[in-house]
């Protein structure tokens, strides 16, 4: 059981396994990210269960785009039927949803419906749910900086995070990958400096409560220095916020 005292306010995750998940079944791809949409419709509700206040999952990355054009268009689709379905349930849970990426290469019709499910979904507080998608680390760092330069302000660490396409929230506490890959592929590259990682076997599409509970399990046993030494660390029960 997870210490409701040391739960990341902001957990980040790297949906991976999808692919193999449905090879393993012989099936094609688009049927791992379909299961994959299930995993992430449990973890969502696990989350606003735990009082976890954002959860960002990477749903397509800047790089997936050079994917076989069947497995794109199906993750195309697949965007446009979790919005038309989930959107209202999120909704009924008080579900913020924010869609984090570079919207210009999608289609109007599919930026059109993004910005309803933001819309209608604004006023929500119990979970902050941000997806990212046609996103990539290296396209925030260099999009904010292009809106420094072009207003002429100066690049400063605090100017840049203000920039970034996640500035409406904190930092990840916590940044999980599944699918036993064990790197960043290019996700919240600046904003997870400080982020706790955890990477976990399971493949996304059966990630479960469990398998969510052994990460927050190591984040809560983890020490988090940021720069400093143990001693100058305040007493674990002043530290949690
Ligand atoms: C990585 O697994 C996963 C993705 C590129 C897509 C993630 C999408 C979902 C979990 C579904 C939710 C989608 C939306 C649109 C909200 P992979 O395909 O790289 O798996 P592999 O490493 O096993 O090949």
């Amino acid at each position: 059981m997870v210490s409701p005292l040391v739960v990341p306010r902001h957990v980040a995750i790297v949906m991976d396994g999808n692919g193999r998940w449905a090879s393993k079944r012989f099936l094609p791809r688009i049927a791992g990210h379909r299961q994959g949409l299930e995993a992430l419709r449990r973890v969502v509700f696990a989350c606003t269960a735990r009082g976890i206040g954002v959860l960002t999952v990477f749903a397509f990355s800047s790089e997936n785009w050079k994917r076989p054009p069947e497995e794109v268009s199906g993750l195309m689709n697949l965007l446009a039927f979790a919005l038309a379905k989930e959107v209202p349930v999120l909704h009924k849970e008080g579900v913020r949803l924010r869609i984090v990426g570079a919207k210009q290469h999608l289609s109007e019709r599919v930026r059109d419906s993004l910005a309803q499910a933001e819309n209608s979904t604004a006023a929500n507080s119990r979970l902050l749910l941000n997806v990212c998608f046609n996103y990539g680390g290296r396209w925030d760092v260099v999009q904010a900086a292009q809106t420094l330069t072009k207003g002429g302000q100066e690049i400063t660490e605090e100017s840049l995070s203000r920039n970034l396409s996640t500035a409406h929230c904190a930092d990840p506490d916590l940044l999980i990958r599944t699918g036993g890959e064990m790197r960043l592929s290019n996700f919240l590259l600046w904003q997870a400096a400080y982020s706790e990682l955890f990477f976990s076997d399971v493949l996304w599409p059966d990630f479960d409560d469990t398998a969510l509970d052994a990460a927050l399990d190591a984040y809560a046993s983890r020490e988090r220095r940021f720069g400093m030494t143990s001693e100058q660390l305040p007493a674990a029960s002043d530290s949690v916020s």
